[in-house]
């Protein structure tokens, strides 16, 4: 069996911080959302991983690398644009070649891996096997509809009027007999070769596609509300471990991981909080459910249920909650005279002041 990564894409949800990086890369609990995929497939027992791979290629190249990192054999499968997840399936053919294959979502967090689901797959051997879960707005999603025996009947894409709250997670199982749907596929009407439009060409051809309907948390990564979620849930079960510099002024409480070479100084950090190498923490408060990258500084400040990206600086600010803050960000206090906010913000930022 084999694995079919998908980290093209453009990533337009987390923006800004994807203008420049891939959405795959965003980390979580200090470790890119990719990673944990990449994880959960080696925890299921496959090897060979072909990663669809678009304008950010060589981003997810420098990060992932052939992948003995984490015990696999990646093979790299370049998209020319995000032209659909059936697309990908198309291209990566030779890849796949004849065999069984999971195909995951590069920028989608399955809790709980994905063991139970391939061994599921390896012993029943439908034609596909689809993880659906209940959401609030369907409309965002894939949704399925179920027949009375659980059988899945349709699928449809981002429908405006969803015919149940069923929608598709990131992670789809194969038999070859998928290549046949695929190669018959015209684009939709957002113009993408639909994933779900072939799943529906194997139901309509009587092929044998079954689901699961996970209650298990997870979350397409695509927004910022969803990233501090999936945050919050890594690192409720980080291992707490200390391997920088904590003076005696300080006090850590909880779950709290501080990495090589970061100094903690006068300050109270209440975990679960991870702090990435080379960080700084002075005379500050950080609180529950926060994410501090590498080479960051927290000055003067609070933060909590945050993520700092690497090399960012938070100095003499009061504090921050709920907040994703970019690569090399510097947060600084504005003078007293005249009483202004100054902003520099990149394209598409979101900022909440308080008065
Ligand atoms: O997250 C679950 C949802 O993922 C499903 O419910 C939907 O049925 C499915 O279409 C997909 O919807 P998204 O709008 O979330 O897909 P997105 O465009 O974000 O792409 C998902 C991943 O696949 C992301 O890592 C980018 C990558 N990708 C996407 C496309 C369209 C590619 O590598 N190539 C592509 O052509």
């Amino acid at each position: 069996m084999r694995a079919l990564v998908l980290a093209g894409g453009s990533g337009s949800r987390l923006r800004p911080i994807t203008h420049t990086s891939a959405k795959q890369l965003v980390p979580v609990a200090n470790k890119p959302v990719l990673f944990y995929g990449l994880e959960a497939i080696r925890d299921a027992g496959i090897v060979e991983v072909g990663i669809v791979v678009g304008d950010t290629a060589p981003e997810i190249r420098r990060a992932v690398g052939d992948g003995s990192a984490f015990g696999l054999k990646v093979t790299y499968i370049p998209q020319d644009a995000p032209r659909g997840l059936a697309h990908a399936v198309l291209i990566a053919r030779e890849f796949l070649g004849d065999d069984d294959f999971v195909m995951y979502l590069g920028d989608n967090f399955v809790v709980g891996g994905i063991s139970d689901l391939v061994a599921r797959f390896r012993q029943e051997r439908p034609d596909a096997q689809i993880m659906l879960t209940r959401v609030s707005d369907p409309r965002a999603f894939g949704v399925a509809e179920l027949g009375v025996d659980g059988r899945v009947v349709g699928l449809e894409e981002k429908p405006e009027r969803p015919k149940s709250d069923l929608a598709l997670v990131g992670v789809y199982l194969f038999s070859p007999a998928v290549h046949k749907a695929v190669a018959g596929l015209t684009p939709s009407r957002r113009d993408e070769l639909e994933i779900t439009d072939a799943i529906q060409a194997l139901i309509d051809g009587g092929r044998r596609v079954e689901s699961t309907v996970i209650s298990g948390y997870w979350k397409d990564t695509g927004n910022v509300t969803d990233m501090l979620e999936v945050n919050r849930l890594v690192l409720e079960s980080v291992e707490p471990s200390v391997k920088g510099e904590v003076d005696e002024a300080s006090e850590l409480i909880g779950r709290v991981v501080v990495e090589p070479g970061v100094t903690v100084s006068r300050s109270r950090v209440v975990g679960p909080v991870v702090i990435g190498a080379g960080s700084v923490v002075r005379d500050s408060y950080v609180g529950p459910f926060t994410s501090i990258d590498r080479d960051c500084t927290v000055a003067d400040s609070e933060i909590e249920y945050s993520i700092v990206l690497r090399g960012a600086s938070i100095d003499g600010v009061g504090r921050i909650e709920c907040s994703l803050i970019g690569r090399e960000a510097r947060v600084t206090p504005a003078p007293r005279v005249p009483r202004a906010h100054r902003l520099v913000l990149g394209d598409h930022s979101t900022v909440q002041i308080s008065r």
